[in-house]
């Protein structure tokens, strides 16, 4: 055997001793990292975020909603309500009274034009609000009591939110949109504070 051979052979060992060290440091630094020192920290924290969703989704405040639909797909919606209810300017009534002009308007907003119930006049003097439709349409019972809308109501926040961009826009003067409320950024800062603690 020449040097050359030696310096290969030596080269080959050396390589090998370096290698088993890396992999001794590798390996170690992942079974430090693996030892848990806090148990319940993992657990506890999908929990809290969990919690956080499930707060998000029960309060979608009206302009989130609203932002979440569209004009086009409101007119999808509408589908459900033209049955009862016409919504073009100078459109007829039908069960239910003609809806052109409605958002912003007054409760029983066509007054005697219209054979209202004593639960809708009683209302005559408030306005129709975004927030005010919005709580009709999803629970017309509850919202307005003794009405006499027989319609069960638009459970996904969306749909009333689309239905509301549509009605808005089935006016001589639509309003301006209610701006989304900041309810997403609230709940991650929460759920943070709470992984911290634990
Ligand atoms: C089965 C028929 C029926 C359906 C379906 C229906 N409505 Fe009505 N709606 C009525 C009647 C009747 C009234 C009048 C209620 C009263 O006088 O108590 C009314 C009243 C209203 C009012 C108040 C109008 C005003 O002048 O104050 C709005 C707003 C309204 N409906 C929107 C809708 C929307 C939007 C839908 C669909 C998502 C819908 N309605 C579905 C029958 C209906």
């Amino acid at each position: 055997m020449d040097s050359f051979e030696w310096n290969k052979i030596a080269g080959g060992v050396l390589g090998s001793l370096l290698f088993m060290m890396v992999v001794g440091v590798v390996s170690g630094s992942v079974f430090k990292t693996h030892k848990p020192e806090k148990p319940g920290y993992v657990i506890d924290a999908p929990a809290e975020a969990v919690g956080g969703v499930v707060a998000v989704v029960q309060t979608v405040d009206v302009g989130t909603a609203l932002a979440a639909g569209t004009a086009a797909k409101g007119a999808e919606v509408f589908k459900k309500c033209a049955t009862c209810h016409n919504a073009e300017k100078g459109g007829p009534n039908k069960t239910g009274p003609n809806l052109w002009g409605i958002v912003g308007n007054k409760h029983a907003h066509l007054g005697a034009a219209f054979g209202y119930s004593d639960g809708m006049k009683a209302k005559a003097a408030e306005a129709w609000s975004f927030d005010a439709l919005y709580a009709y349409l999803e629970n017309p019972k509850t919202a307005v009591p003794g009405n006499k809308m027989a319609f069960a109501g638009l459970s996904k926040p969306e749909d009333r939110g689309a239905v509301l961009q549509y009605l808005n826009s089935q006016s001589d003067s639509p309003l301006p949109l209610p701006k989304p409320a900041p309810v997403a950024a609230p709940a991650k800062t929460a759920t943070a504070g709470q992984a911290k603690k634990a």
